[in-house]
């Protein structure tokens, strides 16, 4: 994304301006009507497990602290947001709860005006702070789990273990945060054998179990198409079992979502290669070195932590927000020969 001049008035009057139509006023809107009301905000890069869709086992560089927003910075620019029409905002990481004093940020985010307030995590720092994080404002949790049988975390998240996540599970619904989502990444040949264990996981225990399809996004580049495992392969071999019934609930929500026949529980499938969703993508991201994306897969980005470090103003952070979600393309193009690997992987950009 191009740097903005810093000048309304005479952008606005030239006629090669790429903005010349966008609004200045109201919602953030793009060129194709799609009006951006959730944020997604990562706090840092660093994570506590090395998930083989995600991480090299050794080796990861993470950003110096230095980079990194602070909290002030990420509290302004969700106050900014928020006064542009945001009202859903996630916290992700890396791995979020890693970031020290998470707590307080919650307990200043909760204050802003967001309608709902949530945190992505892996669980294994979640037990002894999930009063906290529900006492300081938080929502709602997803967890990420893509193994049932303990032995498994040593070959995908290839640290933690199963029995720390489950009892974070417990911890979230004692805590009264719900609905409680379940995050599964499934890898042909790794996990794919669990996917039936997952379905009848999320009827025994209420949680909304969400199926996520691989992306290519993986740091260490080494991801293949290959491990895909499509999100319709996995709804025939749950209904095979179960029959299930959609849930329409229209909007930009990416997962499609099911109920068993009977009732009993709810999945989510999330098929963001196989059936991308951009058409009604409603996101924006925040990096945790404070650049802007407004997708996953491009690598248009502009740094709004060198913007209010060189002294912007609360206008000039809304403009560039602004001008980010205008750029956005219609999509992203992953199924295409020309599609070209982003350069940030998943953990520096934020799930
Ligand atoms: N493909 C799909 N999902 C991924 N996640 C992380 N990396 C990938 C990937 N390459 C998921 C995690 C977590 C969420 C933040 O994103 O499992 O649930
Ligand atoms: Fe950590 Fe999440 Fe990446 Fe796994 S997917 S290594 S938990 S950031």
């Amino acid at each position: 994304m191009r740097p903005h001049s810093g000048n309304d008035a005479a952008v606005g009057s030239r006629s090669d301006d790429p903005y010349a139509l966008m609004p200045r006023h109201g919602p953030l809107v793009d060129r194709y009507a799609r009006v951006h009301d959730d944020l997604r905000i990562s706090v840092t890069d660093r994570c506590n497990l090395r998930c083989v869709y995600c991480m090299p086992e050794v080796g990861m560089q993470f950003q110096p602290p230095a980079a990194l927003l602070s909290f002030d910075e990420i509290l302004r620019v969700a106050e900014v947001a928020c006064d542009m029409g945001v009202s859903s905002l996630r916290l992700t990481g890396g791995e979020p709860l890693v970031r020290k004093n998470l707590v307080n940020l919650v307990s200043r985010l909760s204050k802003v005006g967001f309608k709902d307030l949530s945190l992505t995590t892996n669980a294994m720092l979640l037990t002894p702070l999930v009063q906290s994080l529900s006492d300081a404002g938080l929502k709602r949790v997803n967890i990420s789990c893509d193994s049932l049988q303990s032995e498994r975390f040593n070959a995908m998240p290839r640290r933690g273990d199963l029995a720390t996540v489950l009892v974070a599970m417990d911890a979230v619904e004692a805590a009264g945060l719900s609905p409680l989502k379940v995050n599964v990444v499934i890898l042909r040949g790794q996990n794919d054998d669990e996917i039936i264990d997952f379905a009848s996981f999320a009827r025994r225990t209420g949680r909304v179990v969400r199926f996520i399809e691989f992306m290519p996004l993986d740091a260490q580049g080494q991801g293949d198409k290959t491990q895909i495992v499509p999100g319709r392969e996995i709804f025939e071999r749950i209904n095979a079992c179960w029959p299930l019934r959609a849930i329409d609930v229209g909007g930009s929500a990416p997962a499609e979502r099911f109920t068993f026949d009977d009732g009993q529980g709810e999945i989510g499938l999330i098929s963001s290669v196989t059936q991308p969703f951009c058409g009604t993508c409603n996101r924006l991201r925040l990096t945790a070195d404070g650049a802007i994306r407004n997708c996953l897969f491009s690598d248009n980005e502009f740094s709004l932590r060198d913007v209010m470090r060189a002294g912007a103003s609360n206008e000039d952070v809304a403009r560039v927000l602004r001008q980010a979600v205008w750029e956005k393309f219609p999509g992203h193009a992953i199924n295409e020969p020309r599609f070209l690997r982003p350069v940030r992987s998943m953990s520096m950009m934020g799930g």
